[in-house]
């Protein structure tokens, strides 16, 4: 048997080599565990998108395709990089290394580098040239043409390395890129949000590598860098926009029609409506957006409620975690992304809980342009309790998620623990860090912790129950808190009802398999799935009507891995849910949180 097994190894090598002659193997995405109706579109340039909605700049080149990828020993591998070096394997940019598109798909992707190759036009030559990268989980280290060009730390964060004095505009660049991702591995606390190197139930897949978009552009030398923009129920425009020099240049902010191309002084129109936005500072011309919305809270009929233009509305959403089974962290394609938009926006959800997990900058977009409101969680720390060091980098790390998201309309509140997550309980850092966040960010709550160890900071009691909620209601289970009247009744998570459909449908890993067990209620048909979800939104209902509920978060949009407990299967090739049911029993819940709020007093 085992001679056997190396047998076919020899022989599954010597084909590899007959069918690439030149040693080196090509890009073929490999099989997934399940794959989705988008798979076999994702081809060789995915993501031809522009990446950045939010300053958008018109000369621009798409790097994404084809690199050369090959494991690296160790962390001291950066100090040789291969320059020059033709990389033993071909990768799909942008993808998680362990995922099948990749084309890799492998395991303790630890060390790792990327290389390509790109040329820029002549016209650019007066110009900056901006290498920008949407995600490198975590860190990356960049060189052009034989030298260092930039390092950056951080998993989900967008980073842009000016590379204007390392290319050359009349041949190839080369662009290699060294990548570290421990993950969880040894003592490593760092932001890793559901990943893990030992997948297990509600733990999955790490993704390692370029997860997202990489592009480059030219810019003036004294260009915009980041545009913060905050357009409130008043009709007023707040516009800071930051830029690469300093410099008393003068800045031109318009807001126009999105339609007409009108520009707007004055607007005063409910979400999902969305304005055009032109910045031009000296030489440099950029575009966005932006719609006008306030989030705030207040007391309504004596109850402390979440508002959104000045008025309450209940607030439903799923917990969205944003894993495919062909691309872990990266969704096929956009199409794919927005698909789950659209299920649940046909269901009635108006909200989407962002679980432990930022997406790239066109989620957001998507959510803006639907309506959707987002409350968007920190990507957590492994459950351990990080050192001092690990601390002041998640909280470096949570500034940097929310100066990155605070331009989205969509963004509602701000999640800093989930679960108790890598959360110190000594000393209670969720005070400082709710006053930092709301330094950084006044225009939106801050759901301090959602479930488990709430010792009274941010603007929610938030309570996390399953399968029912108790949401604001004078009864709690032990593992959470009693709802406090002081802040925003709400239930972070309830149901995750499970449902094992059939194999077609499951990530096909037995040890994933093996944990379906672990599901809080399985329920043995789809009309029994949709039998309990109806007697849960009931229940939800019932406590919007009585008690303090001002919002809930249904587990969970999709299945994930081990976990059968979605409104899609994860291959989102079959909704359990029953949807007219479900429409109705949404609209109810509005209803009912609407017949709460019939007089309000002013935000505090
Ligand atoms: C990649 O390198 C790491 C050391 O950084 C090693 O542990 C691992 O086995 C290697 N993986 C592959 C697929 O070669
Ligand atoms: C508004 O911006 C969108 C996205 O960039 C663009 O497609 C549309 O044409 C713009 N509208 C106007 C009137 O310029
Ligand atoms: C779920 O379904 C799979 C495939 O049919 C089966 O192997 C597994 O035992 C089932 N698990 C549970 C808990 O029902």
């Amino acid at each position: 048997m085992h001679i056997a097994s190396s047998l076919l190894a020899i022989l599954l090598a010597s084909i590899g080599c007959v069918s690439s002659a030149n040693g080196a193997s090509q890009y073929a995405p490999k099989q997934p565990p399940l794959t989705t109706p988008w798979t076999d579109e994702v081809g060789t340039n995915p993501w031809p998108e522009y990446p950045r909605p939010q300053l958008q700049r018109s000369e621009w080149k798409n790097l994404n395709g084809i690199w050369r990828y090959e494991n690296a020993t160790s962390l001291q591998s950066v100090q040789q990089p291969p320059f020059g070096k033709h990389l033993s394997q071909e990768v799909l940019v942008p993808s998680c290394l362990e995922s099948a598109l990749s084309g890799i798909q492998g395991q303790y992707m630890l060390n790792s580098w990327f290389s390509t190759s790109f040329t820029v036009p002549k016209s650019w030559e007066k110009q900056r040239v901006l290498l920008n990268f949407g995600a490198v989980d975590y860190e990356a280290t960049v060189f052009i043409n034989g030298r260092k060009a930039g390092f950056h730390r951080g998993g989900y964060f967008h980073f842009t390395v000016d590379g204007t004095s390392h290319v050359s505009f009349d041949r190839e660049n080369e662009l290699l890129v060294f990548v570290h991702d421990p993950t969880d591995n040894g003592d490593s606390v760092i932001p890793i949000g559901k990943q893990t190197l030992h997948p297990s139930h509600i733990f999955y897949t790490p993704c390692s590598g370029i997860w997202q978009s990489v592009w480059v552009e030219s810019a003036p030398a004294n260009h915009i860098t980041q545009l913060d923009i905050d357009a409130n129920m008043h009709g007023e425009v707040s516009a800071t926009v930051h830029s690469s020099q300093k410099s008393g240049t003068p800045v031109e902010v318009a807001v126009h029609e999105r339609n007409s191309g009108e520009v707007v002084a004055y607007h005063q129109a409910r979400s999902p409506h969305l304005y055009n936005v032109t910045v031009r500072m000296g030489a440099d011309h950029v575009r966005s957006y932006t719609g006008f919305r306030s989030i705030s809270k207040g007391m309504v009929d004596g109850v402390v409620r979440p508002l959104v233009n000045g008025e309450f509305q209940f607030l439903f959403g799923p917990l969205d975690q944003g894993y495919w089974p062909d691309g872990l962290y990266t969704a096929p394609n956009r199409e794919a992304m927005v698909y789950d938009l659209k299920v649940l926006k046909k269901l009635g959800f108006n909200m989407v809980r962002k679980h432990v997990k930022i997406e790239p900058a066109l989620f957001y977009q998507a959510c803006d342009e639907m309506g959707f409101l987002v409350i968007q969680d920190m990507p957590a720390l492994r459950q351990k309790a990080p050192n001092a060091k690990q601390q002041a980098e998640f909280s470096r790390q949570l500034e940097l998620m929310v100066k990155q998201l605070k331009n989205y309309p969509s963004i509602m509140t701000w999640v800093i623990y989930n679960e108790g997550w890598g959360q110190l309980i000594d000393g209670y850092p969720e005070f400082g860090l709710t006053k930092h966040v709301k330094e950084i960010d006044p225009t939106r709550l801050v759901d301090s912790t959602s479930g488990w160890y709430d010792h009274g900071a941010g603007d929610f009691s938030d309570n996390h129950h399953y399968a029912n909620p108790q949401c604001g209601t004078p009864f709690y289970s032990l593992d959470s808190s009693p709802y406090d009247p002081s802040r925003i009744g709400f239930q972070g998570e309830f149901g995750g009802l499970g449902s094992n459909v059939s194999i077609n449908h499951l990530w096909n890993v037995q040890e994933a398999i093996d944990t379906i067990d672990q599901t809080y209620e399985i329920d043995e048909s789809l009309a029994a799935w949709n039998y309990r979800s109806h007697i849960l939104l009931g229940e939800l209902e019932d406590q919007i009507r009585r008690f303090a509920c001002s919002g809930g978060v249904w587990t969970q949009t999709t299945d994930v891995e081990g976990e059968v407990n979605g409104l899609l299967t994860y291959d989102r090739r079959l909704l359990r849910v029953d949807e007219m049911q479900w429409r109705a029993d949404i609209m109810k819940l509005y209803d009912a949180g609407a017949a709460r709020s019939h007089t309000y007093m002013p935000a505090f």
